[in-house]
């Protein structure tokens, strides 16, 4: 350890003193346990030492996240925790940028989430679930999480590309979906967590699913460059293109590539929709007011419905930044260089805030709307999910749309336990439920 990290860890909040292999156990193995675990024994402000992830300042008071959320820019830095994203999304991917990279490439890829083009979204989301459901198997159990994710990363290489029947684009759809369920396993998790990134980088396994993905995207910005602009800019690809050839900094092919990773690997929101799923099984009279408000043609419930899946079952549990500043958060004095990590998880679990935190009450929403800095599922600040409006209307369209085609029926009656893939947190079981199909609907 160097001088001047021995001087940060010093300054830090308290947290447990438990040797940081064992906290990188804890933090991999039981990471919700632990996290509650410390905030009865330390408060809203505690550190953990989790080996290759850095030493964090865990933070779950509003005015504190408030605090880190509204920063100047240019006085936080990128978490440790995102560099472990680095071999999959690549050095140049905007979650990996500092200031100001961050914010200049940030600001080209916000126009495609937002305005008349998420219209269009939402049909396309339509479309591939009826696609979709109308291949489940009738009467027996099946996981939904990776039909979710099929249907996410279908939704997302159309809007990305245009469409996926080239056969490039087909292939690298097939390619993604084999890194994807490469990454669902906990089992590398675990090992990612003991070993760190670089083992990741030099991993025979990881390699032979990441390079051809690699290829395959460098291969489609090469042969859209060559044909010229004309070609689909209306898709993501083209719009951000066009917007970083406008500003006279055209992207190389690699920045590129690292941009389109960090779109088209989706894990948060299939995840988010087997929960959705998994909780509504579990809790019938909630499913049936929402089909009942769903043949009316209305949303409040069904947003209610997904902002509280989001918040009982935070796909992400914390993000994190680097401070480039000191900061006064809960009363210490934290130094420069520390990293200092809002927990979702934490926040959405405050009783103060959400009464009865551990139940599924989408009512909540109904009567008290999310606050900027107690729902945070998106984090907050210029970091923001990018793509947060997309993903929530993702979600509303794709359990519109599957309830009114298909019935559900959890196969075991225990709620599903929350587990890590290197993704996501995702249900322990991938969301099993056997379906049948609803008798058709009155025109
Ligand atoms: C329910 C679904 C999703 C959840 C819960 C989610 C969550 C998050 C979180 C927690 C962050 C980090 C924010 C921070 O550090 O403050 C993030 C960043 C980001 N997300 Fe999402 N996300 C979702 C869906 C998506 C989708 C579908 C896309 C792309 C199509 C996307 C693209 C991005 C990008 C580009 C960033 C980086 C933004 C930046 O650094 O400026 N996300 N997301």
């Amino acid at each position: 350890m160097t001088g001047s990290t021995q001087k940060i860890e010093g300054a830090l909040p308290p947290g447990p003193r438990l040797p940081s292999a064992l906290q990188t156990v804890y933090w991999t193995s039981r990471p919700l346990a632990f996290m509650r675990a410390c905030r009865r024994r330390f408060g809203d402000v505690f550190t953990l030492r989790i080996r290759h992830t850095g030493t964090w300042v865990l933070l779950s008071d509003p005015d504190d996240v408030k605090k880190v959320f509204t920063a100047q820019a240019d006085t936080l830095g990128v978490g440790e925790a995102n560099t472990l994203l680095g071999p999959v999304l690549g050095q140049s991917s905007v979650m990996l940028l500092e200031e100001p990279a961050h914010m200049a490439h940030r600001k080209r890829m916000l126009p495609p989430f937002h305005g008349r083009q998420m219209l269009d979204y939402g049909q396309v989301v339509t479309e591939v679930t009826r696609e979709e459901t109308a291949r489940w198997p009738v009467g027996e159990p099946f996981a939904l999480w990776p039909r979710m994710q099929a249907i996410t990363l279908e939704v997302i290489m159309r809007a990305t590309f245009g469409s996926t029947d080239a056969p490039q684009i087909r292939h690298l759809r097939e390619l993604m979906r084999q890194l994807t369920e490469w990454m669902n396993s906990p089992r590398r998790l675990a090992t990612l967590a003991a070993f760190g990134p670089r083992w990741l980088v030099g991993n025979s396994s990881f390699r032979a699913v990441m390079d051809p993905v690699e290829a395959a995207v460098l291969e489609e910005v090469r042969r859209r460059r060559a044909a010229g602009e004309q070609e689909g800019e209306k898709d993501i690809y083209g719009i951000i293109e066009s917007a970083h050839a406008a500003e006279g900094q055209p992207l190389t092919e690699q920045e590129m590539r690292d941009e389109l990773m960090t779109l088209i690997l989706d894990g948060p929101t299939s995840s988010s929709l087997a929960w959705s799923f998994e909780r509504l099984m579990r809790n019938p009279e909630k499913l049936e007011r929402l089909r009942e408000e769903i043949a009316t043609g209305q949303e409040s419930y069904l947003d209610a419905v997904v902002r509280e899946t989001l918040r009982l079952r935070p796909a992400v549990p914390v993000v994190v930044r680097r401070l480039l500043a000191p900061m006064e958060l809960g009363g210490h004095a934290v130094p420069a260089g520390a990293t200092v990590a809002p927990c979702i998880y934490l926040m959405h679990h405050r009783e103060d805030i959400y009464p009865e935190p551990d139940r599924f009450l989408p009512e909540r929403f109904l009567e008290r709307p999310a606050g900027t800095y107690t729902w945070i599922p998106f984090g907050g600040g210029v970091r923001r999910c990018a793509a947060a409006s997309f993903a929530l209307l993702e979600m509303k369209r794709v359990i519109q749309t599957v309830l009114q085609e298909i019935d559900l029926r959890p196969v075991r009656s225990q709620p599903e336990k929350v587990v890590r893939s290197s993704i996501a947190y995702a249900p322990e079981h991938w969301a099993t439920a056997t379906v049948s199909r609803r008798a058709a609907l009155p025109a």
